[in-house]
Parts: C-alpha cells; sequence; structure tokens
C-alpha cells in the first residue's frame, strides 16, 4: 500500500531539515512538510495513522533528543504509521538520541521501518563538520529515502524489528548554566534572529535583549544574522567549542538502520 509521505522536523541551524528533506525528495513522493521550530508550531497536535508514512529529524543535544520537543513528541498520535526516525548531530556522537526517538514513536504505536543518523555542521563551530551535510551526505540520504520506497513496495504485514545503538537509561541531562549570545554594534536591527528564535527568547522591541532563562543555545540567531553581530562571549559554548574542535573533528559518516536496504 502506498502511504502518504510527511516529513517532521525541528532545525534552528537548518542542517536537520536539510537531511529529512533529502531522505524524503529520494522517496519520489509527494509530501507535506511539518516544520516544529518556531513555537507556534510546537502546540499543534500530529495525528498519523495506518495511511501515513512519516520521517521525523531532530537534532541531537547533548546526547538526547531536545527536551524542548518532549511535550509535542509525547501528544504524537502514531497507531499504525510507518515511521523513519532520523537524528542530526554534530560530528562528536549521537549517543542515546537515535534509541529514544525509536523508542517513543513505537510506544506511539508507530511501526519503525528505518532510521538513521546524520552529520550536521555543529551548531556552536563551523569548525566542527563545517558545511555538512554535504553533497556526498545528501546523496546518502537520497539513497536512503529511495531504499524506503523499496520496502514499501514489498512491505510485509508487520514490518522486521531492528536495532539501533543507544543504553538505557539514556544519557542524564544535566542543566547547564543559563547564557545567552551577546550582540555587536554591527547589527541592522533587521529582526531575523528574533522571528526566527526557537523559543521567543528574543525581545522583538530591543533584538540585542534575550532572555537567558529561555535560551536554549541551539545557535539559530547566530548563524542566521546577516551581520555577524550575535555570538556567545566566554562561557561552557566557547569552551565547549574549543574542545570539539580539538577532539571532534574526524569526518564521521552516516549510519543508517533497516532490516532490509
Ligand atoms: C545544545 C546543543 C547540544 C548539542 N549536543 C550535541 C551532541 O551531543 N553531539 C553532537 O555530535 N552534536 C551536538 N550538537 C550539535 C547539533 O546536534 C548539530 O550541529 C546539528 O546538526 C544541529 O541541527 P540543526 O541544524 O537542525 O539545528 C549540539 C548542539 C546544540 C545546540
Ligand atoms: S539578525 Fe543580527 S542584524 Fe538582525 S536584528 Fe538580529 S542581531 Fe541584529
Ligand atoms: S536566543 Fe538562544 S534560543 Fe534563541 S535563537 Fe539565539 S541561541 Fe537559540
Amino acid at each position: 500500500m502506498m502511504r502518504k509521505l510527511t516529513i517532521v522536523f525541528f532545525s534552528p541551524t537548518g542542517t536537520t531539515r536539510k537531511v529529512v528533506k533529502a531522505i524524503a525528495d529520494g522517496t519520489g513522493l509527494e509530501y507535506d512538510s511539518i516544520d516544529l521550530t518556531l513555537p507556534s508550531s510546537r502546540s499543534q497536535v500530529l495525528e498519523f495513522g495506518s495511511g501515513d508514512l512519516v520521517i521525523m529529524g531532530v537534532p541531537v543535544y547533548a546526547g538526547r533528543v531536545p527536551s524542548l520537543l518532549s511535550e509535542t513528541i509525547d501528544s504524537i498520535k502514531a497507531e499504525g504509521a510507518l515511521m523513519v526516525p532520523v537524528v542530526v548531530y554534530g560530528n562528536r556522537h549521537y549517543d542515546d538520541s537515535l534509541l529514544e526517538l525509536k523508542d517513543i514513536l513505537e510506544a506511539k504505536g508507530a511501526f519503525l521501518i528505518a532510521a538513521a543518523a546524520f552529520i550536521g555542521e555543529h551548531s556552536y563551530t563551523a569548525k566542527v563538520a563545517g558545511g555538512r551535510p554535504d553533497s556526498e551526505d545528501l546523496e546518502s540520504a537520497k539513497r536512503f529515502g529511495n531504499g524506503l520506497i523499496s520496502m514499501l513496495n514489498k512491505e510485509p504485514d508487520s514490518p522486521a524489528k531492528f536495532d539501533v545503538p543507544g543504553n538505557l537509561p539514556y544519557k542524564e541531562r544535566k542543566p547547564s548554566k543559563p547564557d545567552t549570545p551577546i550582540t555587536g554594534d554591527a547589527c541592522i536591527e533587521c529582526g531575523i534572529c528574533a522571528r526566527n528564535c526557537p523559543t521567543g527568547a528574543i525581545d522583538f522591541n530591543d533584538f540585542s535583549s534575550a532572555d537567558p532563562s529561555l535560551c536554549i543555545k541551539c545557535c539559530s540567531c547566530i548563524k542566521k544574522c546577516p551581520s555577524d553581530a550575535k555570538s556567545f562571549s566566554d562561557g561552557s559554548v566557547v569552551s565547549f567549542s574549543g574542545w570539539l574542535e580539538a577532539n571532534c573533528s574526524e569526518r564521521k559518516q552516516p549510519e543508517l538502520f533497516t532490516p532490509v536496504i
């Protein structure tokens, strides 16, 4: 049975979106997109059923599915839907995130037909996985998408189970010290940062002001600013970036998990 394809993603700096779209393009099917990046989009209840094929992508935050998505993902209805969990990580590791996303979707009654971990430029520093997903990654994503269609064409009554790496209990979520990017004189007050902030942390009346308690350090405002006016000053993001650059520069490759491909 051919299914209706929908992609669902959260993607503050755009790499997860690129990967999930490339997978969908590889299927050759038309598809709907549900972008959960902005606060207003996360209040909707996502409902899928036996006529649906859903590719869901999230970035890896501290080895886990971003906690900001907990409520939205918890409220998904997916009984009988075929789903494909995808995580995108910044070339350190995806730890327990793919297992966590797979477990959540299976608990919602979805049948998982495949899963994948891709690499995206690290939110904190373009010196780690800079420019990824690159053309090689996107080709791999498209081939993966094409493979999903082969699977659908010989769809078994109940899809075979498969494992993904990860541990239980999942990696502990450690609270991090509140922080938010600073804004330099180069700001031209275009408002792009505020309009794209996934948590509404940036003040629409003063784009240089943001609420550190709302900031998830996603770096969307830094990467989207046309004037390079935003940056983290000293603090955990800056020091961790240095660690990443020293320890996580060796290229990692996408990992694809499926019982069939
Ligand atoms: C708060 C935070 C935590 C992150 N934790 C990890 C991690 O544990 N492992 C990793 O390899 N990359 C990590 N990253 C990097 C992102 O997973 C990676 O850059 C991803 O491509 C960003 O997705 P996006 O472009 O869709 O926002 C983290 C990024 C942020 C902002
Ligand atoms: S995106 Fe950059 S230039 Fe535009 S308002 Fe924000 S900080 Fe200023
Ligand atoms: S203020 Fe914080 S949460 Fe908002 S876009 Fe910037 S880094 Fe992300």
